[in-house]
């Protein structure tokens, strides 16, 4: 299976990269091959609404979408990885998904695998829903097939992460799939 995985931090060396790596490690050891791509870094421009695509089409911006759509067309997985912002996914890895808009019916046809894997700084039941809600209602909207979230909850920091049962939960995930 062909693993694409979204990186959606500022910090490459950060929390939900170190949870996203195990992962990694877990589905590689299965035989997996594994893209990364670490798109808050990409150049990519927030979806202008414009409707010039018609959902199905050619977007007006000529960005590193282009090179995300092209990798996502191709898998059989797409991981979502990304700090919790606000309760709620960073802005990088959201625009990405908002550029799926125009290639959302050529995606959906897909039936993609996907993951969630988030870190946050609190450690409470009342920070991860929102996010996982969110996760959870666009992969059945995009037909994905939902294999997992990694709620990284208490992953404050790469030293709280690494000393957290998410490690261990995030590298089962990955032998898991
Ligand atoms: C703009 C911003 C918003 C944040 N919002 C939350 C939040 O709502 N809840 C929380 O527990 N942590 C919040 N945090 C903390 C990060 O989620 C946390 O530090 C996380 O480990 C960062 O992951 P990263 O190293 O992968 O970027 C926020 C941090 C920033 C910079």
């Amino acid at each position: 299976m062909k693993i694409t995985v979204l990186q959606g931090s500022p910090h490459k060396n950060g929390s939900s990269n170190l949870l996203a790596n195990e992962f990694i490690k877990g589905a590689k050891e299965n035989g997996h091959s594994i893209e990364v791509l670490d798109v808050a870094h990409m150049n990519m421009h927030p979806c202008l609404g414009c409707g010039h695509c018609g959902m199905n089409g050619e977007c007006v911006y000529k960005d590193d979408n282009q090179t995300i759509r092209d990798i996502l067309l191709s898998s059989d997985m797409v991981v979502f990885v990304t700090p919790i912002y606000y309760f709620g996914m960073s802005a990088q890895l959201k625009m990405v998904v908002d550029r799926f808009y125009s290639y959302t019916m050529k995606l959906s046809d897909k039936h993609l695998k996907a993951v969630l894997i988030t870190a946050a700084w609190d450690n409470n039941e009342d920070v991860m829903p929102y996010c996982a809600k969110h996760y959870e209602k666009l992969c059945r909207y995009m037909n994905f097939e939902n294999c997992g979230m990694i709620l990284g909850t208490g992953c404050g920091s790469p030293e709280m992460t690494k000393t957290s049962v998410h490690m261990q939960e995030a590298y089962q995930l990955g032998k898991s799939v």
